[in-house]
């Protein structure tokens, strides 16, 4: 087949576009004599976007024949009962705009209530069928049917806040920072009934549940090692989170003045906007309780502590290190090697903490197939392996109460 080619002149300039094979070549000759690009370049440019898009749309229309025809009939069960509950939320949505705002207040409580109560239980349902059908599958016929069922429902998940981020990934990856925000603040975001309840419903699973208790359990661990090392000096007692986000449990960490001049706080993030809410954190905390908090914000990746020779000299060491919400991205190899790096910040007699959901989070495939957000879920077994190699004291794993989230405990001898 020859190939095609596409010419654009004005004045000296010449701009060829040529599709050969898969490939697109944009090349030009000459000079511009136009200086404004929005007036030649661009227009030409979205050409070649356009085309290179196409030219994947066959692909993207063939998937359609690799859908089994049980999920494409839950799939669309599942669009008409969203529409049939959207328009039901919506007319009451109009019947209460007419309303006192007190009283579309209250009715919109009892609409939330009652009627949405009810929808988040059809979600429930729909979230059991979508295991019993996809449960054996293997992990491409995951990614097929996930695509699939998200250009199906893509107008519902988007009137969610909380699926909309994770669909679209402004940070580049789901599961940012302002994620974590939207499950430790778990409100009806939205402006209308709809848009509140599909939003809250992924807030209020046991795995969201989970990001909440961490808020607790870390303060809890963070105690016990600091009972070990009794009094330090101020800001004597380090402790280090890796991938910190908003860092919420700093509220419960910091307790007092006292706990203030004691500790001193490290939190690395690879995502400057979560360093920025990890700062709102910390001067909101700072403001209610009148004390100022020792912080070192380091923008970093886990990735360059990998290529990073002598880490304690760029991080220093610490009496408590820990990591919520990371490992569960990493592959066995990079959480080995990571966890490995991690352990090396900690002072002799000190703790290393690290989270990861369990395989048997009942979630696993809403957060796939909905959220597209998928996870490295793991066994115990495969999850204490990842500690094999370290010369720790103790390594010891414990569940959380909603027994989504599994805490691994390293030990350094003293
Ligand atoms: C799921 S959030 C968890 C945040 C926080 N630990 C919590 O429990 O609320 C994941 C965080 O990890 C950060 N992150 C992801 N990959 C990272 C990497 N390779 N290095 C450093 N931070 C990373 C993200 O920017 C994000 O803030």
């Amino acid at each position: 087949m020859g190939d095609d080619v596409k010419r654009f002149v004005q004045g000296e300039l010449t701009l060829e576009l040529t599709r050969s094979g898969g490939e697109l070549r944009l090349a030009w000759q000459g000079k511009s004599a136009e200086r404004d690009p929005s007036r030649f370049l661009v227009p030409i440019l979205e050409q070649a976007m356009e085309i290179a898009s196409n030219g994947k749309l066959p692909l993207v229309l063939a998937q359609r024949d690799r859908i089994r025809p049980e999920f494409k009939t839950y799939v669309a069960n599942v669009a008409y009962d969203l529409a049939v509950y959207k328009r039901f939320f919506d007319e009451q949505d109009a019947i209460i705009a007419d309303e006192a705002d007190d009283v579309a207040c209250a009715a919109r409580e009892v609409l939330l209530r009652t009627e949405g109560r009810q929808f988040h239980q059809f979600i429930d349902r729909a979230l059991e069928e979508l295991e019993r059908i996809v449960g054996g599958f293997t992990q491409e016929e995951h990614e097929r049917h996930g695509f699939y069922l998200r250009r199906q429902l893509w107008p519902y998940l988007m009137m969610s806040e909380f699926l909309r981020r994770t669909n679209l990934k402004p940070r580049g990856y789901a599961g940012d920072a302002e994620l974590m925000t939207m499950l430790y603040e778990n409100a009806y975001l939205g402006t209308s009934l709809f848009e509140q309840l599909v939003h809250k419903h992924p807030c209020d699973t046991r795995a969201a549940e989970a990001v909440r208790h961490r808020r607790f359990l870390v303060p809890r661990v963070l105690r016990e090692v600091l009972a070990r090392f009794g009094d330090l000096g101020p800001h004597g007692f380090r402790f280090l989170s890796l991938a910190a986000g908003p860092a919420r449990e700093l509220h419960e960490i910091v307790r007092d003045r006292a706990d203030a001049e004691r500790f001193d706080c490290t939190l690395l993030d690879q995502d400057p906007f979560a360093l920025d809410l990890a700062r709102d954190t910390v001067r909101r905390l700072e403001a209610d309780r009148s004390f100022r908090l020792e912080v070192r914000y380091v923008q970093d990746s886990v990735r360059t502590m990998l290529r990073t020779r002598d880490l304690p000299r760029a991080l220093g060491r610490h009496h408590f290190v820990y990591s919520m919400g990371l490992f569960d991205y990493l592959t066995p190899p990079v959480a080995r090697a990571v966890l490995l790096k991690a352990y090396d910040l900690v002072e002799p007699g000190g703790t290393l903490l690290v989270g990861n959901y369990h395989v048997r989070t009942p979630t696993r495939f809403y957060m796939a197939y909905w959220a597209d957000w998928s996870l490295y879920y793991r066994t115990e077994d495969s999850f204490r392996q990842l500690a094999t190699g370290l010369s720790a004291a103790a390594v010891s794993i414990e569940f959380d109460e909603t027994r989504c989230q599994m805490f691994l405990r390293v030990e350094k001898a003293a």
